[in-house]
């Protein structure tokens, strides 16, 4: 069953009414369901098989602490790309031995706080990044644990915006210098070199590309191990794509199978298989709730002006994202319209030029899809305070973060003595 459904006209996420969270913690509010978090992990978790692997979540797509709780509860490990993300897995009770740490500007501060936790691994991005990481460890008496995030020069045919992994995009070491670097590490004291990374982009709809990435990266795994580093781990990275609208998708199983006669080999020979997905985890998991402040008409067009806004969530106004709009009391009329925010650009829209539900003042909506990346990318622009979270477990729900007030605007914002 849809974790969120309709049942008598009313959308329900598992078995609570979205009216009735609207009711108790207003709008605009993301609502994730814990049931949906689980499938998708289980998911992608059974999709391995027998393989030895890990399935790591990518904290950046929703780092609330009761999503991370949840996901720790069902043995995920976590991909972090910062220290506040660090220290988000720490607190939500993540093993530091299931943590890797990505990113192409890790600061001194991060690095040493990955160190004293002991982290699994870091994905190192440069030569530069390298050279930190030994000196830190070295004064510190420290070791790194490191894997070297390859970029396999592979177009993920995505957005422009979340593409990765090719020679032009800013992340990762092509193959041969990842050979180069691999040779200068041996003289390094306090760096192990044990994995391979690379991530090619995100929400990437096809497995040909992931498919051609895995399998080159796969061929540094081998040339390492030829050269005689014990390589324990093998990231293939996140990026697997959801249906926003009625994309064909292929499921986790359908990724997996694709690249498993390469995986295979590299697992039989002690390689564990990671991965490091965020939005196949939480995309599906999370709707935003919010209230029709007016309807209004300019020649044509039609807009509903909701209390949510791009501030919210971000996705339509920067990539065009399509999410789905429901109506938390269905009665099936429909209206060509705008769906639009309160905040002073154009750009701001949850929706444009769609049959959106006929909402009257007053009525609410559901903005679907919107548990990875939504909340995550809030911000505060206009001065308006962040949405709470709710979490939705079968017939209880609870709220998972405050709607931020007036007061959270300001706070460390001081106006000097020369004023
Ligand atoms: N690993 C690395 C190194 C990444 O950069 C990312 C995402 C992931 C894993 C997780 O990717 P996922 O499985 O969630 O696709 N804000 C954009 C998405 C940005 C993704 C950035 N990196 C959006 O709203 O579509």
């Amino acid at each position: 069953m849809d974790d969120f459904h309709y049942e008598g006209g009313d959308l329900y996420c598992e078995d609570v009414p979205l009216a009735e969270i609207a009711q108790g913690a207003g709008t605009p509010t993301y609502v994730y369901s814990h049931a949906a978090l689980e499938r998708a992990y289980r998911d992608l978790d059974d999709a391995f098989g027998d393989l030895d692997h890990l399935v790591c979540y990518a904290v950046k797509a929703n780092g609330n602490l009761a999503i991370l709780r949840a996901l720790a509860s069902f043995g995920a490990g976590a991909d972090i790309v910062s220290g506040g993300e660090l220290y988000r897995v720490m607190r939500a009770g993540f093993d530091p031995k299931k943590v890797v740490f990505a990113g192409v500007g890790k600061t001194e501060q991060e690095l040493m706080a990955g160190l004293g936790e002991r982290i699994l691994l870091f994905n190192v991005e440069s030569a530069s990044e390298l050279d930190h990481l030994e000196r830190y460890a070295f004064r510190h008496g420290k070791k790194a644990r490191v894997s070297l995030r390859v970029n396999p020069n592979v177009d993920a045919e995505t957005h422009e915006h979340i593409t990765t992994g090719r020679e032009r995009d800013k992340f990762g070491i092509p193959v041969d210098e990842a050979l180069t670097l691999a040779d200068r590490i041996k003289e390094f004291k306090c760096v192990d070199l044990i994995g391979v990374h690379q991530h090619i982009g995100s929400q990437i709809t096809k497995i040909g590309p992931h498919a051609e990435a895995i399998e080159k990266s796969a061929g540094l795994v081998d040339e390492l191990k030829r050269r005689g580093f014990d390589i324990k781990y093998f990231n293939i990275g996140g990026g697997l794509g959801i249906r926003y609208k009625d994309e064909d998708v292929p499921t986790a199983k359908d990724l997996v199978d694709a690249v498993r006669p390469t995986l295979e080999p590299l697992a039989a020979g002690g390689t564990k298989i990671l991965c490091e997905m965020g939005r196949y985890i939480a995309g599906n998991a999370g709707a935003l709730l919010t209230s029709v402040i007016y309807r209004k008409k300019s020649g044509e067009k039609s807009f509903i002006v909701a209390d949510a806004g791009m501030n919210d969530l971000l996705r339509p106004s920067l990539y065009d994202a399509h999410h789905e709009v429901r109506a938390a009391c269905e009665d099936g009329a429909l209206a060509n319209a705008d769906l639009v925010g309160p905040v002073c650009e154009s750009g701001d829209y949850l929706a444009r030029d769609r049959d959106l539900p006929d909402a009257a003042e007053g009525d609410l909506l559901a903005v679907m899809s919107a548990g990875a990346y939504g909340f995550s990318m809030a911000s505060n622009y206009n001065s308006r305070p962040r949405p709470a979270e709710v979490m939705v477990r079968g017939d209880s729900w609870a709220v998972v973060r405050e709607r931020e007030h007036n007061a959270d605007l300001i706070k460390g914002e001081l106006v000097p003595a020369f004023l």
